[in-house]
This record gives structure tokens, C-alpha cells and sequence, in this order.
């Protein structure tokens, strides 16, 4: 190709996609109000949580990088956050909406998220952070779709169903949070809901293709998650297009997503859609209908069996979800032109999970500490330099002896370093971790101890990218972090009452630099408290 013909082309390019930023990062608004309401998802009414009077809350249907703007408004007599689980909020910690980012909206008070889900496609989900909120509900879907010059691997699906799936409890969150307060752990949940219901119908056409996203809002459990009579095609996890596998029954961890497409290829009556719970004594199911709309039958025959606490099943399954990485994500290029296996780790972490007991009372901890939320924010403190708020590497990066202590935990690291971090679970129970402001390569599962010799099974060629990560009992899985996103970001378990009992840090991800290129400024709306209340804002 000619210069001048070549440089032609990138003009055309450059104005086009111009252009295409001005048509498509468009503003979407919204104000919701939380507020309490009742509902009987379990048959029995009882308190739940309300986003402008809906259980679940609202779905927020965008595209990549819109600008959303969501003046979230607490009438609840409690302060409340909501998280953005897996909307990365690049160089944006400020409205990611936790305790060590945010201060809480008081009652009555109201706060203004801005943001983008910048480079993003996929399922998501948004919960709240506070207290044991997320046990009443304030959850909701966040899906963000391919910008129209985007292409996605997979032919228009005929329609589009979100299933939110969790774990239930007939206690309120306020008698949930007074348990935990006590120093004792949950009790085995009532029930498990899908979308905040005990059993909804999904109507399709013989024939064609619909898409399923399907995602754990529960508290503690893993789901396994199937069709009667019909096959998955799993296409999406997390943001990750991934090769496309067919497969019977999926498990979902606590806080993660999946987008399976299914073909209606039956004879035209209803089937069971079953989620059930994995790795628990008593097994509780949820079901559903897929209704054919030519259906000459209602649901019939028993109810497709699941595996309940087959781990090694699960653990291969989680191996065969692989990048493909001849496809692109929200981003043209393919995922396979980021080689990851092939950059040395700039340093190995190793978090130990743990449940201590500490001043008598049950608590979890991370190799050793037990996380508690200071009246600053960490990031407010890191912003104004208060003295006294956290102190860095009160966390440290190999698990210790077998003491356990309260304090804010944080761990520093520094931009663009690579991280290689191994979630070693010596209990005996299921974990899941979950990582604000990133997504990582799950490289390797393994049960056991981690050894260094455990990097020889790791998956370095076309290992997935995701937000939330399980780790089977008495095993460990090793992830990849690529720490490009400048930010105070929380690593916690999914795992809610773990989490609200400490299994949680902040990694602060730093640059000595200050730079709008790494950071944006804090907001001018952010709500200050604790010791930041009265500083003076920049
Ligand atoms: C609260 O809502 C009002 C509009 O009703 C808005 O002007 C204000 O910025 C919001 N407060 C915060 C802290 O975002
Ligand atoms: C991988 O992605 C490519 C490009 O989008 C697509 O053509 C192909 O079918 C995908 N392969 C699998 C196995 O999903």
C-alpha cells in the first residue's frame, strides 16, 4: 500500500472512530431509591430490600464505556453502599462503592455514582456492601453488551434472560448481622431463590437460540446450575470469551457469572430449569420453567439430578474453561495477542484463609489478620495523608504462624507490577475470591498445599480471565494479576459472612507519581467522614 494511500486510511480510521466515541459513550441517568419492602420469595412474607420498589433490583442493561450516572438515594435507617461486582472502574476507585473507597450514604442522604464500564462486555451483578444488606436483597444485574462495531462470537441470540441465583435465609439481615455480631457463624440457609422467587417461566420459540446469564447473588452457597433435556454452550464468563463448550450442568461460585446460550431443540413442552446447591449436607434446589410457546406439556418427569459434592468434577470442569483466544472481547484485538504466561511474575503472594476465633468471637482472617473497617475510608486517609487510619503491609504477603489480630488490612504493590497470587485454603470448606478493580487468569487449581512445584500444572497458554475465582477445601488456586488499574482495591471473600467477619484486605495498587493518566481526581461529590470530614478538598 502506497504512504499516501496508507496515511488516507488512517485518517478515515481516526475520523470514524471519533465518531463512533461520540455515538457510542453516550449518558445514561438514573435515580434509585432504596428503600425497605416486603415480599414472600420463600412463601412467608418478610423484610426485603428494594431498589425503586423492586426484588431484585432494576437491571442496568449498558454498553461498553457509557458514562452512567446513578444518584443512589438511602431511605433505609441504615447506611448503604452499593459494589459494581466486575465493572473494573479503571483508575476510578472512588465509585467503587466499598467501605475502604466510600463512606456509606447515611439515611437520607443520597450519593452519585459516575462511571464506565470501560473495555468491558459481559455479565455482571451489583450487590450491597454494608452490613449484611446483601442478605435482603439491593441486588441486581449489570449487563454490559459489545459496542454495534464490536463483533462477539456468537450469532444474535433470540432473546436475552437474566437469572439471579442465591442462597435465602428467613432471617432479616438485621438478625443475620446481630448472629455474626455475636461471635457465632450462619446457620444453613431456608432456601435458594431464582430472581428473588421461588418459580418463574421463561418463554422461548422451538428452534432458536436464547442467551442465559446466569449469576450467584447468594451469601455462601455454590450452585450447580442445568436444563432438563437441553445442553449449555458456554460463552462468556466474567468478560472472557471463551472457547465454546457444551456442557450438561454448571457450577456457579458465590459472586461469580456465566452467559450460556441454549437452543429450544426439544419437542415443544416446558422443562425444568434446576439450580441446586453443591458441597452442602442438606441440598437445596431452586427450579424454573423454560416454557416452548408452541408447549403442548407442562413440566414433567423427575427433576434433573445434579452433582452435590463431587469436587473433583467441579475442579476439572473449572479447567476446561479456557480463553479462546482467537476471539476479540470489548476491545478489537484478540485475547490471545496478550501473551500473560509469558511475563515473569514480579512477585509471588500467597493468603492463607482462615476462621480464629479472636476476644472470643468467631471471626475469618487472611494470613493472620482480620480485616476491619476503619471510620475513614482507607482511601480518603491515603488521599488526605491521615495519620493512623491503616498502615501499610499490616498484611503480609506469606502466611504466619497461627495468630490471628484485628486491624485494617492492607497490602501495598505497585503499578504495573505482575502478580502471582496463590489462595492457599487450608479449612475444609469452599472459597471464593473475589478482586474489585481487576480481572486475573485463573492459572491453576490443585488440592493440597501450593509448592512451587504446583506451577507446573498452571495453564500459562489460554487460561481465562475473570473477577471471581473458587477454591476447593483443602486446596489452592493460583491466579495471575496484571496490576495496571492505580487504586485502593478490595480482594475479599465472596463468601458474605466471611467477609463481613474479615476474610478481606486492600491492595493498594501506587505510583510515587501523581498523574491523571494513572488516576482520576476524587470527585467532587465524594462523601467525606470520619477523619476526613472538614479536609479541604483539592
Ligand atoms: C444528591 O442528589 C442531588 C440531586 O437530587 C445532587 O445534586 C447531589 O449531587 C447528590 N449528592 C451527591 C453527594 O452525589
Ligand atoms: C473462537 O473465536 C472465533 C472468532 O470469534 C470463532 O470463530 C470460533 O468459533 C471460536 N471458537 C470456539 C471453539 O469457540
Amino acid at each position: 500500500m502506497g504512504r499516501a494511500i496508507f496515511l488516507y486510511f488512517v485518517a478515515i480510521l481516526a475520523f470514524w472512530s471519533v465518531c463512533v466515541v461520540k455515538s457510542e459513550d453516550g449518558y445514561k441517568y438514573y435515580t434509585w431509591t432504596v428503600t425497605y419492602g416486603n415480599a414472600s420469595p420463600l412463601g412467608s412474607s418478610q423484610q426485603v430490600i428494594l431498589i425503586n420498589g423492586q426484588f431484585p433490583g432494576p437491571k442496568l442493561d449498558t454498553v461498553t464505556n457509557e458514562n452512567i450516572v446513578l444518584n443512589l438515594v438511602n431511605k433505609l435507617d441504615q447506611p448503604f453502599l452499593l459494589t459494581w461486582n466486575g465493572i473494573k472502574q479503571r483508575k476510578n476507585c472512588w465509585q467503587d462503592g466499598v467501605l475502604g473507597t466510600n463512606c456509606a450514604i447515611p439515611p437520607n442522604g443520597n450519593f452519585t455514582y459516575k462511571f464506565q464500564p470501560k473495555d468491558q462486555i459481559g455479565s455482571y451483578t451489583y450487590f450491597p456492601s454494608t452490613l449484611m444488606h446483601k442478605a435482603a436483597g439491593g441486588f441486581g444485574a449489570f449487563n454490559v453488551y459489545a459496542r454495534s462495531v464490536i463483533p462477539v462470537p456468537y450469532a444474535k441470540p433470540a432473546g436475552d434472560f437474566t437469572l439471579l441465583v442465591g442462597d435465602w435465609y428467613k432471617t432479616g439481615h438485621k438478625g443475620l448481622q446481630q448472629i455474626l455480631d455475636s461471635g457465632k457463624s450462619l446457620p444453613f440457609p431456608n432456601g435458594l431463590l431464582i430472581n428473588g422467587q421461588g418459580r418463574m417461566s421463561f418463554n422461548g420459540d422451538q428452534g432458536k437460540t436464547y442467551m442465559f446469564r446466569v449469576s450467584n447473588v447468594g451469601l455462601s452457597t455454590s450452585f450447580n446450575f442445568r436444563i432438563q433435556g437441553h445442553k449449555l454452550k458456554l460463552v462468556e464468563v466474567e468478560g472472557s470469551h471463551v472457547l465454546q463448550n457444551m456442557y450438561d450442568s454448571l457450577d456457579v461460585h458465590v459472586g461469580q457469572s456465566v452467559t450460556l446460550l441454549v437452543t429450544l431443540d426439544q419437542s415443544p413442552k416446558d422443562y425444568y430449569i434446576v439450580a441446586s446447591t453443591r458441597f452442602t449436607k442438606t441440598v437445596l434446589a431452586a427450579t424454573s420453567v423454560l416454557h416452548y410457546t408452541n408447549s403442548r406439556a407442562p413440566i414433567s418427569g423427575p427433576v434433573p439430578a445434579g452433582p452435590t459434592n463431587e469436587i473433583g468434577w467441579s475442579m476439572d470442569q473449572a479447567r476446561s474453561y479456557r480463553w479462546n483466544l482467537s476471539s476479540n472481547a470489548a476491545r478489537p484485538n484478540p485475547q490471545g495477542s496478550f501473551h500473560y504466561g509469558a511475563i515473569k511474575p514480579t512477585r509471588t503472594i500467597v493468603l492463607a484463609n482462615s476462621a480464629p476465633i479472636i476476644n472470643g468471637k468467631q471471626r475469618y482472617a487472611v494470613n493472620g489478620v482480620s480485616h476491619i473497617n476503619p471510620d475513614t475510608p482507607l482511601k480518603l486517609a491515603d488521599h488526605f495523608n491521615i495519620p493512623g487510619v491503616f498502615s501499610l503491609n499490616s498484611i503480609q504477603s506469606t502466611p504466619s504462624g497461627n495468630g490471628a489480630n484485628l486491624a485494617p488490612s492492607v497490602l501495598g504493590a505497585n503499578l504495573h507490577d505482575f502478580l502471582e497470587v496463590v489462595l492457599q485454603n487450608n479449612e475444609d470448606t469452599m472459597q471464593s475470591w473475589h478482586l474489585d478493580g481487576y480481572d486475573f487468569w485463573v492459572v491453576g487449581f490443585g488440592a493440597g498445599q501450593w509448592t512451587q512445584d504446583s506451577k507446573k500444572v498452571y495453564n500459562l497458554v489460554d487460561a481465562l480471565t475473570r473477577h471471581t475465582t473458587q477454591v476447593y477445601p483443602k486446596s489452592w488456586t493460583a491466579i495471575l494479576i496484571s496490576l495496571d488499574n492505580q487504586g485502593m482495591w478490595n480482594m475479599r471473600s465472596a463468601i458474605w459472612d466471611r467477609q463481613y467477619l474479615g476474610q478481606q484486605l486492600y491492595l493498594r495498587v501506587y505510583n510515587p507519581t501523581q498523574s491523571l493518566a494513572n488516576e482520576y481526581d476524587m470527585p467532587s461529590n465524594a462523601l467525606l467522614c470520619g477523619k476526613a470530614v472538614g479536609q479541604k478538598r483539592s
